[in-house]
């Protein structure tokens, strides 16, 4: 090996050993047509690949990883592609966040219990990225990501349409009788035209983009295209990067230090991101026990303008993203915003990736000076009497007229109740309504769903009525829109202040002074509480219903799932995983 005193390796307990185990360690990969000379102590590279004809999204991974392997060949090292799970946001019930931290664990599990020395972690539709990053922090050995891009624009009628907000806006346009259900249909192929994931800045562009940010991706890797050729060559780059990475033993323990989170915050903010975000960055800090606090990243975002003027808060989608520069111009923009000195998995740091990007569209990506938004206009976290432990709104996604709103609420115990109710014309609302859809946690779902952006009542969408107040305890999807209070905690499954609201209670949000508030006398709220602990202990309490907590957690992962999640504030991972158990090699199995 080319170093003089190379670190201990992993693959080498498999490889070099002596005697039966040996034998059985060698014999058995020789199957696969390697020559001896594979196990001269080369670094071993796995290249986890969450593909899945399932995942549309991830479903070219495939080729990608054959590009990583010419890489990692090309270096020295034995590259060993294998399956993760995988998580489909179009296909997957009830959520794919039921199964983030499974596919989390699974990742870590495969990672330590075989002989890699290193990691490429190829991953695309929303939760495989933070879920891949989740599962190698803990494990700790060196380790990088490639995200597998996004898909060419939309293009429907002679216009740009986006992955995801498309969807919402059509089939809203279809319920006031603008669309045909034929017209959704010739939509359905417009939308997404080529491999590749979301192209709007819904959650996988904004986790691939927080891959990068943070320093786990190759500066400039998140935006180029499924489809661009360059997005092979990176993957091959990659492959090469990889084994030095091994030789240098830089492992995700020193890029994910408290700086690269709050650089993926302020990046996050700059974008206007996934809400999303949130949730996975704080349960990858947990892994790897850097301390962050849902406020914190209020703060930390205080001054960050938006930048991007990207779908869904914006016009533009990743193809554009990418041809204006993609995210080094964005980073690069931040200035001093911006821990510079941060490494990143190139072994460049920040500072060094970004300085010389150049903007190519000034539409697409704004300065400081003149942003697209003004500071403030990301996700803003929220604390008050509704939400003791927080709630987040993301305010470049809201009516700006509801960000300071007072009015009554209507109460909906499950998603279910409320969609069952949402076209109903006699449906007691106004625009002054707020919407109250709760239930929906990471308990009481469970698994904490995209719903909080439940449809605007149908008598409001035909009265031209286009988004209210609505709050809930679940997540929505990163293309959504409107004014959506999410991630309410504690959640109500967990008797939190959600489960007390009551249709007619007077709420009062107002974002620019971070508040969320039940205007309800605390007497009135006690006797709630009372009353409600008695319908639980009966079984017939919040929670308890068809889509709450008790109907399938019986036995199984969901069982696991729902008696060890945290809450939204804590990133939802499972108490038990936070932090990691290492690289060290297990005993042996023969
Ligand atoms: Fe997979 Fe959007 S559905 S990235
Ligand atoms: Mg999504």
């Amino acid at each position: 090996m080319s170093t003089n005193d190379p670190p201990a390796r992993r693959s080498s307990a498999w490889f070099a050993a002596e005697g039966r185990n040996g034998f059985i360690h060698r014999s058995w990969m020789r199957n696969q047509g390697f020559g001896p000379e594979v196990f001269d102590g080369r670094p071993v590279i796995g290249i986890g690949n969450s593909w899945s004809e399932l995942t549309p999204c991830n479903a070219h991974l495939r080729d990608v990883a054959e590009a990583v392997k010419r890489g990692v060949w090309e270096a020295g090292g034995l590259p060993l592609e294998f399956p993760s799970m995988s998580l489909g946001e179009p296909l997957m019930r009830p959520t794919t966040m039921l199964y983030r931290n499974l596919m989390a664990m699974e990742v870590e599990e495969t990672l330590r219990a075989n002989p890699l020395d290193g990691v490429v972690l190829l991953s695309g539709c929303d939760k495989t990225t933070p879920a891949m990053l989740m599962g190698a922090a803990s494990v700790d050995i060196p380790a990088l990501m490639v995200t597998g891009g996004p898909m060419l624009n939309g293009k429907f009628r002679g216009r740009d349409i986006g992955s995801g907000t498309a969807v919402w806006k059509l089939s809203e346009e279809m319920r006031a009788g603008k669309l045909t259900e034929e017209d959704l249909r010739e939509a359905e192929g417009c939308m997404s035209r080529s491999r590749g994931h979301c192209m709007t800045m819904g959650t996988a562009s904004t986790m691939a983009c927080m891959a990068e940010a943070l320093g786990m991706q190759p500066s400039g890797g998140a935006a180029i295209p499924a489809v661009d050729a360059r997005r092979y060559a990176l993957a091959q780059a990659s492959g090469r990067r990889a084994v030095q990475l091994v030789e240098e033993d830089l492992r995700p323990s020193r890029v994910l230090t408290r700086e690269a989170f709050e650089n993926a915050i302020r990046v996050n903010a700059a974008l206007g991101g996934s809400t999303n975000a949130v949730v996975h960055l704080l349960a990858l800090a947990g892994r790897v026990e850097v301390p962050l606090e849902l406020a914190e990243f209020d703060r930390l975002t205080a001054e960050v303008p938006v930048l991007a003027d990207m779908v869904p808060s914006g016009r533009f989608l990743m193809e554009d993203f990418y041809y204006a520069g993609g995210l080094p111009v964005v980073i690069r923009e931040l200035g001093d915003l911006i821990h510079r000195g941060c490494v990143t998995v190139t072994g460049r740091t920040v500072g060094e990736e970004t300085a010389g990007a150049e903007c190519y569209d000034r539409e697409v990506i704004r300065t400081v000076a003149e942003p697209f938004m003004p500071a403030g206009a990301g996700t803003a976290v929220l604390h008050g009497s509704l939400c003791p432990d927080g709630a987040v709104l993301k305010v470049s996604a809201a009516d700006p007229r509801l960000l300071t709103h007072r009015g009554r609420a209507l109460v909906f115990d499950t998603v279910e109740e409320y969609t069952a109710a949402a076209d109903d014309p006699a449906l007691p609302v106004d625009s002054s309504t707020v919407l109250v859809v709760r239930g929906a946690g990471p308990k009481g779902y469970p698994g904490f769903p995209e719903v909080g952006n439940v449809p605007v009542p149908k008598v409001l969408l035909e009265a031209g009525v286009e988004d209210l107040v609505r709050i809930s305890d679940a997540r929505m999807s990163g293309t959504g829109y409107g004014t959506c209070v999410l991630h309410v905690a504690p959640e109500s499954a967990v008797g939190g202040p959600l489960a007390l609201v009551r249709t007619g209670d007077t709420v009062e949000l107002d974002v620019p002074g971070r508040r969320l508030d039940l205007c309800v006398d605390e007497a009135e709220l006690a006797s709630r509480a009372d009353e409600l602990a008695r319908q639980t202990a009966s079984g017939d309490g919040a929670g308890g219903g068809e889509g709450g907590a008790g109907r399938s957690a019986r036995r199984g992962w969901a069982k696991l799932y729902t008696e060890h999640v945290m809450q939204a504030d804590r990133g939802a991972d499972l108490d038990f995983l936070t932090g990691g158990s290492g690289s060290g090699v297990p005993r042996h199995s023969h």
